[in-house]
């Protein structure tokens, strides 16, 4: 079931989101959190790290991991997901080095990196809260259209329109899998921009098809929607 909240300017729905995520972490403080890249949490971001600064939240006993990553990149690489999401959060916060995970970009064998990180959400409980964006093609991490739903963390080929924003990029990545994804407990998605709209009201209301990735999330049982597509 996808529960959707519509706003008209995203400075609402982002502290709205923020409050949603305090509240995981008061009753939950050792949450797994999956965490998104891409400019739209960004200001998600910035209300936790605040947040964090006014000593409203913790995050000494959570854990993060980073839902996808260019391939081949190295770690440290400007442009990757792991430097954008240490930059814009994570080095803000309380969380332990040691407790934050993303997928490496450098990796020589993909396929034993992908299975390396589903074994480490195994092994942390699985996800408590996911963070998603999405992709005006509808993709969700890289899970890009013909992803089936029972797809885990892999290497995939970016679609053409993802590779067109970032032509200087690898157009390959490494991702959660639609199966992984689904197994969060909870999840929110933010889409910001009437570049999003046409994704999302496919989403919500075309039948679930590979063909658009987020519709898979009308198979989860707690979804949330913060919609400003304006
Ligand atoms: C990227 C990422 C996604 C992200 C999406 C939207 O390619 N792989 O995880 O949600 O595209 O990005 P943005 O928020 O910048 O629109």
């Amino acid at each position: 079931m996808i529960q959707i909240y519509f706003y008209d300017f995203p400075n609402k729905l982002y502290d709205d989101v923020a409050l949603k995520i305090k509240s995981k972490l008061k009753a939950k403080p050792d949450s797994v959190l999956g965490l998104a890249a891409g400019s739209t949490p960004i200001p998600l971001y910035q209300r936790l790290i605040q947040m964090y600064k006014n000593k409203e939240i913790s995050f000494k006993d959570v854990h993060t991991f980073n839902l996808d990553e260019y391939y081949p990149l190295a770690k440290s690489d400007p442009h990757s997901f792991n430097v954008l999401i240490q930059n814009e959060f994570l080095k803000h916060i309380n969380i332990k080095e040691k407790n934050r995970f993303s997928l490496d970009g450098s990796a020589k064998d993909p396929e034993h990196e992908c299975e390396r990180y589903e074994k480490l959400l195994k092994k942390y409980g699985g996800i408590d809260l996911q963070i998603l964006g999405i992709g005006t093609n509808g993709h969700i991490a890289f899970n890009e259209p013909g992803s089936t739903v029972d797809s885990k963390t892999r290497l995939v080929n970016l679609a053409k329109e993802t590779t067109n924003h970032n032509p200087k990029l690898p157009k390959q990545g490494l991702t959660m899998g639609i199966a992984t994804i689904l197994k969060a407990r909870e999840i929110l998605l933010i889409a910001v921009g009437k570049n999003k709209e046409a994704a999302v009201q496919n989403a919500l209301n075309q039948e679930v098809s590979a063909n658009n990735p987020t519709s898979y999330l009308q198979l989860h049982s707690k979804t949330e929607f913060y919609l400003s597509l304006k």
